[in-house]
């Protein structure tokens, strides 16, 4: 045959369309999975929902897949499964997605309650704070109940027995709600395990604690419990049961410290609370804790440098009495006293007039505050 350029053309035409045949078209005729354990048709609300998640660009900050190598899932949860072939088997479109900017939501059913996710979707960060997910605001009624219902389906099965889990304890969580506000404290504290009820706190609580505590509290709780504490947060109207109130000491004094670690580290399931322990370390919940037993007494609104040990409940004379007061641990560490307060640096303020109410602070290191 004559290599004109026809024939030339035709050749590699051919080999093209040999080669795609064989990598695409081969495998798609002959992989063809069994549906997995966990997979399953969505329904006619959740496949409008996905509808919604395609047309608003969703896939393109999240994934649909667990690797080998991924140890955990959104909103902190483990990742329970590698994601398996058989689990896509009902999908018409793809949305495995390639880039993580958001976390993956291959298993987001029945991590969060409906609320938070109402809340999470008009703004980001009412309930993550640091959030760079856009605002979708605009998604509204039923379009938002389709896209809810969609994001509670991503797991199959496996979420819609998370699902019935999250729901059962919201019902038990609602009753006792609805009964009294005591009733509601009892069942929460009825999750917790009996050697915690007791617990004191393990840090100190020193200034340096009640700043740090101060810090994290803005950062992370403020959308729900309200920049007084007060539990007007922008996000407590979406839910029920509100987030809690740390403005009334009576309330607050009925739980321990220890308590509140618990409620902090895994979350309060059957309601909005979530889980920090994936987001704070242990001293960070401490702080926290430490802190928040001062706001009844001004802790978010009384200047840093007057936020004292002095403003924590259990040194108050009338709610103090009784209350489980002090810390358990070691003494504070040299890093939880203020070694190098520039007040107590006679270099740097020589003249002691200067200073607020004329002295240097009373725990300045003995000798010399310079180092
Ligand atoms: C610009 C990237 C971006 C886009 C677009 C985006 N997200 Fe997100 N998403 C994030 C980031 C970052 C987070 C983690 C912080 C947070 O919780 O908001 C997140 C968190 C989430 C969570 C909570 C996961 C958890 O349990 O902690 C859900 C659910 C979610 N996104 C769903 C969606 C849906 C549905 C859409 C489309 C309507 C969407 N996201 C669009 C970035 C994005
Ligand atoms: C997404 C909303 C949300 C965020 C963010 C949030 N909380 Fe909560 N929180 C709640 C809800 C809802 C409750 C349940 C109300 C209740 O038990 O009274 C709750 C309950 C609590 C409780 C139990 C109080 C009690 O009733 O004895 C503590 C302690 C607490 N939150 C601390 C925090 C701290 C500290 C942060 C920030 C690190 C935080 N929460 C962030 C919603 C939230």
């Amino acid at each position: 045959m004559k290599m004109t350029f026809g024939t030339v053309l035709a050749g590699a035409v051919l080999i093209v369309i040999t080669v795609v045949f064989m990598t695409v078209g081969v495998s798609t005729l002959t992989f063809q999975p069994l549906p997995s354990n966990a997979a399953r048709p969505l329904t006619d609300q959740e496949e409008r929902g996905r509808q919604i998640y395609m047309g608003n660009g969703c896939v393109y900050c999240h994934t649909q897949y667990v690797r080998p190598q991924d140890w955990n899932a959104a909103g902190g949860a483990k990742a329970s499964r590698v994601a398996q072939a058989g689990d896509y088997v009902f999908q018409k479109t793809m949305l495995l997605g390639t880039e993580r900017t958001g976390p993956d939501l291959s298993q987001e059913g029945g991590i969060h309650p409906d609320d938070w996710h109402r809340a999470h979707f008009t703004n980001p960060r009412y309930v993550s704070p640091n959030s760079i997910m856009p605002q979708f605001s605009f998604i509204q009624g039923r379009e938002l109940d389709d896209l809810i219902a969609y994001v509670q389906s991503l797991g199959g099965k496996a979420a819609d027995a998370r699902v019935a889990q999250l729901k059962a304890t919201q019902d038990t969580v609602m009753k006792a709600w609805n009964t009294s506000y005591e009733d509601h404290l009892a069942q929460i504290k009825s999750m917790v395990p009996p050697s915690w009820k007791d617990l004191k706190s393990a840090v100190p609580p020193t200034t340096r604690s009640l700043l740090h505590g101060k810090q994290i509290f803005t950062t992370n709780c403020i959308g729900c419990h309200g920049q007084y504490g007060d539990s007007r947060g922008p996000a407590s109207p979406f839910m029920k049961p509100d987030p809690a109130n740390f403005t009334r000491p009576e309330l607050q004094l009925a739980a321990s410290d220890g308590q509140y670690y618990q409620y902090l580290l895994f979350g309060l399931p059957g309601t909005s609370m979530p889980a920090w322990g994936d987001y704070l370390t242990v001293q960070d919940i401490w702080d926290v804790i430490n802190f928040l037993r001062t706001i009844p007494k001004g802790g978010l609104v009384v200047p840093d440098d007057q936020l004292t040990p002095a403003l924590m409940l259990q040194n108050d004379p009338v709610y103090g009495k009784g209350a489980p007061g002090g810390y358990q641990g070691p003494e504070p560490s040299n890093s939880d006293k203020i070694l190098d307060d520039p007040y107590c640096d006679e270099k740097i303020f020589p003249d002691v007039s200067v200073l607020p109410g004329g002295v240097r602070p009373a725990d300045c290191q003995v000798g010399t505050g310079s180092k």
